[in-house]
């Protein structure tokens, strides 16, 4: 079996009141895992912390080989802008440029070439030279989609990458991240509510009672 993309190991983490302990998790290249929960479980912590965003309270994150938390800050930002890609609630787009040229900044950052079929499957071909301020949300939250991917990331993170999203779109958006983590040999964590979503995963987890645990044992508790 090759090695995982992303190994965590006992993660703990607690704010004002604690979130969650013993969290291990291991993604391989080409798989997808989804994570639900009610709302302020800790989901979104998680994720930040399997990115590299939010050092854990304990245990350790193993990001593409490299123990996240132990190494430069320089060294994890260039694993975090050159081979990882988040994919956030709010997206953080440029407005007041086109987004094609939101696209273009990200892939030269990360020193890749912009993939123009990717602004095709997306549904975002014919609108991509219009600024981002005149784009609706599904539109927007497509292109912030198309900026991550043109990095070429080998993990993916997504928070809720479909939660403001119509069905269609919705599907659309899921069937793009799946393809690519198959095509490249990616790995995807993603943090959803919605359980057809989390479906479409490898695998699916449940962040409760301070614990993460996988979604079958789970099932037919409400969310
Ligand atoms: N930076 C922070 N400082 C203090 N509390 C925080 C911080 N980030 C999140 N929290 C709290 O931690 C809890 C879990 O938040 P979050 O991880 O966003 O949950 P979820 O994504 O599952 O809704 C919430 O109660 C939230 O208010
Ligand atoms: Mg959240």
């Amino acid at each position: 079996m090759s090695h995982p993309c992303l190994a965590a190991t006992k993660l703990a983490h607690a704010f004002d009141y604690p979130l969650y302990r013993e969290v291990s998790l291991a993604i391989r290249p080409s798989e997808s895992v989804a994570v639900m929960g009610r709302s302020g479980s800790g989901k979104s912590t998680l994720l930040h912390t399997l990115a590299g965003l939010i050092a854990p309270l304990e245990g350790k994150v193993e990001l593409l080989g490299r123990d996240l938390y132990r190494i430069s800050e320089s060294e994890k930002e260039m694993l975090r802008r050159n081979r990882t890609g988040i994919v956030f609630q709010q997206h953080y787009l440029f407005k007041g440029m086109t987004g094609r040229e939101n696209v273009e900044i990200a892939a030269m950052l990360a020193r890749q070439e912009i993939d123009e079929t990717l602004f095709e499957v997306l549904e975002i071909d014919t609108v991509i030279d219009q600024k981002v301020s005149e784009l609706s949300g599904g539109q927007q939250q497509r292109v912030s989609l198309a900026r991550v991917l043109s990095k070429k990331p080998q993990v993916i993170f997504a928070d809720e990458p479909t939660g403001n999203l119509d069905l269609e779109t919705s599907d659309l958006v899921m069937k793009v991240l799946l393809n690519y983590v198959a095509e490249q040999k990616a790995a995807l964590f993603m943090v959803t509510h919605d359980p057809e979503v989390a479906g479409k995963c490898d695998r699916v987890y449940l962040l409760e009672e301070q614990r993460l645990k996988p979604y079958e044992e789970s099932v037919g508790k409400r969310l």
